[in-house]
């Protein structure tokens, strides 16, 4: 006799309570960024993007590991979607890659890419799955950074000339596009401490980029209206839930500067068509008048569809007079993942009534939020995940309390489908409801998309019996 399978184990574990506190048009998703799994990075025409050339870099990537192979999707994609569609997912967020399908950064779009974009998007037509769009996943071409990157305000015309034409060839088989992901981690991460690409440590210069990925959502949000009038567009912002560590107005005006440096920066101009009074006080002479213009607002405060919601964190500020800002923070929880993180599922509660309540009464999408934990195959060749299926039962029990709080939220996309290439963690964390053994290819769906399956069917019944 064999040990248990995982979906006999999954009988133990208990779904989400009811599974009716989600509407009845709820849309279930998975979401992957194309660095991450597609591989083939030298194939099909691609050009280097700027995560080639610093996971190429050494001593940049965990272990040097880079995304030249991930999880080959490009020549698997096919498999990879029926497997999608076996999780019983209604929809799928994925993002192409700007140097494949304009490996210059300029001008015409390589067919080659358009035609394999095409083959993935209509092949998800075919199974009921409706595609989410992100048009940047963090994957500059080269050559655009060579020109001065994000930091340099003709990188955002080139995003909307990018985003223009993607839609001009895509928009027949997608309808609802991300303009942009994380621009906080674009911008912060990328060139003010140079933890991920290009790798440069100058806040000024990352204060440049977050206006200049602002000012890029906005321009390609005018240009997929014009491309494609029908469009559903909108931006994906991270939303860090930022608690003071005491009641000290110390503390309490440092979670103010981490707010405004992390979210606002990002959530007041794109909803509220302003930088805030604690957006200029933290961040003003630190370089954003330097590249604010006349009309920049505007064009940025241009109305979107929807808005994009990921979330992982609540942080703790403090008040620290000797690091950036004056501000240092820390996880909210003892970190219990193995990226650091701490589980807290009011958290995103919290970000979610927040982001209704003080910036848009838009549709919201969590479009992304997940854990990364040590799995592990077992000997019975299964990949028996409980943390992440207590992470997602804990996590979509406080989007359904964000819901009867009544924010208008339409869909959760679990990050992520497949163990993929975690930036500059490389493939040492696995945030995949699939597990990949990347030395086969071999995909494992791990307990947890045994569980989301089962959750997906009991809402579906649940719907399918409150219309009998
Ligand atoms: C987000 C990224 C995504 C993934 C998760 C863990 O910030 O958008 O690509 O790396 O974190």
């Amino acid at each position: 006799m064999t040990d248990p399978t995982p979906t006999t184990r999954l009988a133990a574990e208990e779904t989400v309570e009811r599974v009716d506190r989600f509407p009845r048009d709820f849309r279930w998703g998975l979401a992957t960024a194309a660095y991450q799994i597609e591989g083939a990075a030298f194939e099909g025409g691609r050009g280097p993007s700027i995560w080639d050339t610093f996971a190429h870099t050494t001593g940049l990537s965990k272990h040097g590991d880079t995304g030249d192979i991930a999880c080959d999707h490009y020549h698997r994609w096919q498999s990879d979607i029926e497997l999608l569609a076996s999780l019983g997912v209604t929809d799928y967020r994925l993002s192409v890659s700007w140097s494949r399908l304009q490996p210059s950064g300029t001008g015409e779009l390589n067919p080659v890419a358009v035609e394999y974009y095409r083959g993935i998007l209509a092949g998800l037509a075919e199974r009921g799955i409706r595609p989410l769009v992100t048009l940047y996943h963090w994957d500059l071409p080269q050559p655009l950074e060579d020109a001065g990157g994000w930091p340099v305000r003709e990188t955002a015309h080139r995003f909307a000339e990018f985003a223009i034409r993607v839609v001009e060839a895509l928009g027949d088989v997608a309808n609802d596009w991300v303009t942009l992901n994380e621009p906080w981690c674009s911008s912060f991460l990328g060139y003010g401490n140079g933890a991920h690409a290009p790798g440069r440590a100058d806040y000024r210069a990352a204060i440049h980029a977050a206006h200049h990925l602002n000012l890029a959502h906005g321009l390609a949000v005018a240009g997929i209206r014009a491309a494609s009038p029908g469009a559903s567009v909108g931006i994906t912002n991270i939303v860090t839930d930022i608690v003071p560590a005491t009641d000290s107005p110390d503390d309490a005006a440092a979670a103010e500067r981490l707010d405004a440096a992390s979210n606002r920066i990002f959530l007041d101009p794109v909803y509220l068509g302003e930088y805030s009074a604690a957006v200029w006080d933290t961040l003003g002479d630190r370089g954003l008048t330097d590249v604010v213009l006349d009309g920049d607002l505007v064009i940025i405060g241009a109305p979107t569809d929807f808005a994009g919601v990921n979330h992982y964190q609540r942080v703790i500020a403090s008040h620290a007079p000797d690091q950036q800002i004056q501000v240092t923070e820390r996880p909210a929880e003892p970190a219990t993942t193995s990226f650091g993180w701490s589980v807290v599922p009011e958290s995103l509660t919290a970000v979610l009534t927040r982001v209704a309540r003080e910036f848009t009464s838009l549709p919201l999408y969590v479009t992304e939020n997940g854990a990364s934990y040590d799995d592990y195959v077992d000997p019975n060749g299964d990949v028996v995940d409980t943390e992440r299926v207590a992470y997602l039962r804990g996590y979509l029990g406080a989007a359904a309390d964000a819901i009867d709080a009544g924010v208008d939220l339409r869909g959760y996309y679990a990050w992520s489908f497949l163990d993929n290439f975690e930036w500059a963690e490389g493939y040492s964390k696995r945030f995949g409801l699939v597990w990949v053994d990347y030395g086969t290819q071999e995909r494992i769906p791990k307990l947890s998309a045994h569980w989301y399956r089962r959750l997906i069917t009991e809402h579906q019944e649940a719907v399918a019996n409150t219309t009998a």
